[in-house]
């Protein structure tokens, strides 16, 4: 039997993370955040103080790092440290380092990895033109700028991380604007995937639709 895979893409703060987690939930899949694995090698670059222009610190560094996702928890070489992802300053950097073709490589080389044996829905920005070219459902998710840095700014505020609605903003128009720009593998819809605006509708709505695409035998 088949593999089934979800891929979701779309732009920062659009909740894909929060939608594909339930749906994963619902479904009984594997939920794959790879967004967390570039922010977990962001946290080793900045810790280490690893030049990431330089290639050959580059490559040492990554042969000995370890990222593995265990039931939605993301272990950086074996410490637990998914709340420390979602730091201002892990967002202020982490496009950058995903910019980088080695860094990308690495990534989606453990990413098909994990996807390869099981059912899975994985979010990020290139899963449906890059990750998993022949997943079974892709889908792009969006939402207003305004109603995205809303979102992430409520998000920020319940983890106690102070910063502006207007900081939130900018930051994550930021970094849409690099995930776009990047050469390799830049954000972008696939033709085939359904696209999903989002403003104004809830969690369990976007749930809603997306499951109903959503054909499991
Ligand atoms: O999804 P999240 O906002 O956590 O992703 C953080 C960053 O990781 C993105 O802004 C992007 O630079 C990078 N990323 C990527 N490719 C993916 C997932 C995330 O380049 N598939």
């Amino acid at each position: 039997l088949k593999n089934i895979s979800i891929a979701i893409d779309g732009p920062a703060g659009a909740g894909k993370s929060t939608i594909a987690k339930l749906i994963a939930k619902a479904i009984h899949f594997t939920y794959i955040d790879t967004g967390a694995m570039y922010r977990a090698i962001t946290l080793k670059i900045l810790q280490e103080h690893i030049d990431w222009k330089d290639e050959i610190q580059l490559k040492k560094l990554l042969d000995h790092t370890k990222i593995d996702i265990i039931q939605g928890n993301v272990f950086l070489d074996n410490r637990l440290v998914t709340e420390e992802l979602r730091s201002p300053m892990i967002n202020r950097c982490v496009s950058d380092v995903a910019k980088i073709p080695l860094i990308r490589e690495k990534m989606v080389e453990l990413q098909r990895k994990i996807a390869s044996d099981k059912n899975v829905i994985m979010d990020g920005r290139d899963i449906g033109t890059t990750v998993l070219p022949n997943a079974t459902y892709k889908f792009f998710v969006t939402a207003s700028l305004e109603e995205r840095a809303k979102r992430r700014y409520n998000e920020l505020q319940e983890k106690g991380f102070p910063q502006s609605l207007e900081e939130v903003k900018l930051e994550i128009q930021q970094r849409d604007k690099i995930d776009s720009e990047r050469k390799v593998s830049p954000l972008r819809k696939h033709e085939d995937a359904i696209f999903i605006d989002t403003t104004g509708m809830t969690v369990e709505e976007v749930i809603d639709k997306i499951l109903s695409y959503i054909k499991i035998a």
